[in-house]
């Protein structure tokens, strides 16, 4: 008797496909690295953290996982981390270009000059080209395969962060919804991911909070989004980065996945003052 899909859900939803993810070696890069394993991909982790990459690798197997340091702003390095995990694995079904980094909190438009700009592009901007180059370069030819940018929030509500890195996030939106249409003619689906903030390394140094007052910034942030009794943490994101992964998301592509508890469709100001002022 056929069982139906309702029945018997698939358990490992990744089962045989490859994976690179940026910037894998912690925070997002590493909880999805994680998910990805569980749910059956190998999974090659580039980064520029080879302590972590390689320690993540210890932890999630040899047989299942590779870490190879590779700056994502170096074409060269993004190449030669493509083509490494196709010779090792046969193909590459999904790329997650994850690695970004906040650069200088500097929040004046008239304190910004090239430098502040460029630390920030060449990372999220310029990495997400080259690795988006280097995957459809591999894809293109298969005909098939998913590619999946980290944006943020700050592609849908403006004011949080500074201008450099809101307009790399916002860059890497628009490259990705160009690139969902010409590689749409490939049969590669393209999907960004954009989180609201969340404690991870990045998000800590920029506040100039240690590792081990995460509970504050814990704190600042599940109270200041819109959804109550919740915090958003790396797996939330891995989750919605693995139903892009997987064929479940089969014919989506030009989304940006905003997981961020409705936080950028409000704007509290008016109520907050109207309280400060009236009651
Ligand atoms: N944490 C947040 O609040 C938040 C919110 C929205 C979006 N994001 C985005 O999520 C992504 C992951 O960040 P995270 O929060 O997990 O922080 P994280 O610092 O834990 O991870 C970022 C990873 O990127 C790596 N990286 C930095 N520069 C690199 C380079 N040149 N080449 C390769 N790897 C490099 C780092 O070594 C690190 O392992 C980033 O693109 C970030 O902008 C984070």
């Amino acid at each position: 008797m056929a069982t139906s899909s309702l029945q018997q859900p698939p358990a490992k939803r990744l089962d045989g496909k490859v994976a690179l993810i940026t910037g894998g070696a912690s925070g997002i890069g590493a909880a999805t690295a994680k998910l990805f394993v569980q749910h059956g991909a190998k999974v090659t982790i580039a980064d520029i953290q080879d302590s972590l990459g390689v320690s993540l690798v210890g932890e999630l197997g040899a047989e299942n996982a590779t870490f190879l340091h590779c700056s994502v702003a170096v074409e060269a390095d993004v190449q030669r981390a493509v083509d490494a995990t196709v010779k090792k694995y046969g193909k590459l079904d999904v790329v997650f270009s994850n690695a970004g980094v906040m650069g200088n909190p500097i929040s004046g438009i008239s304190e910004v000059d090239y430098g502040v700009v460029k630390d920030v592009f060449d990372v999220n901007v310029f990495g997400a080209f080259f690795t988006a180059k280097h995957a459809a370069r591999v894809m293109i030819p298969a005909k098939a395969g998913s590619i999946i940018f980290t944006a943020s929030a700050a592609t849908a509500v403006y004011g949080d962060v500074s201008h450099a890195y809101a307009a790399s996030k916002n860059a890497v939106l628009g490259l990705s919804k160009n690139l969902g249409v010409e590689l749409g003619q490939h049969g590669i689906r393209v999907n960004v991911v954009s989180p609201y903030t969340l404690s991870t390394p990045l998000a800590l140094k920029t506040l100039g909070i240690s590792e081990k007052e995460k509970g504050k910034a814990d704190a600042l942030f599940s109270g200041a989004g819109n959804l109550r009794g919740a915090l958003l943490e790396e797996e939330d994101v891995a989750k919605a980065t693995l139903y892009l992964a997987s064929d479940d998301s089969k014919y989506v592509s030009g989304l940006n996945l905003i997981v961020d508890g409705g936080y950028s469709t409000t704007n509290v100001a008016l109520t907050e003052t109207y309280k400060k002022l009236f009651i």
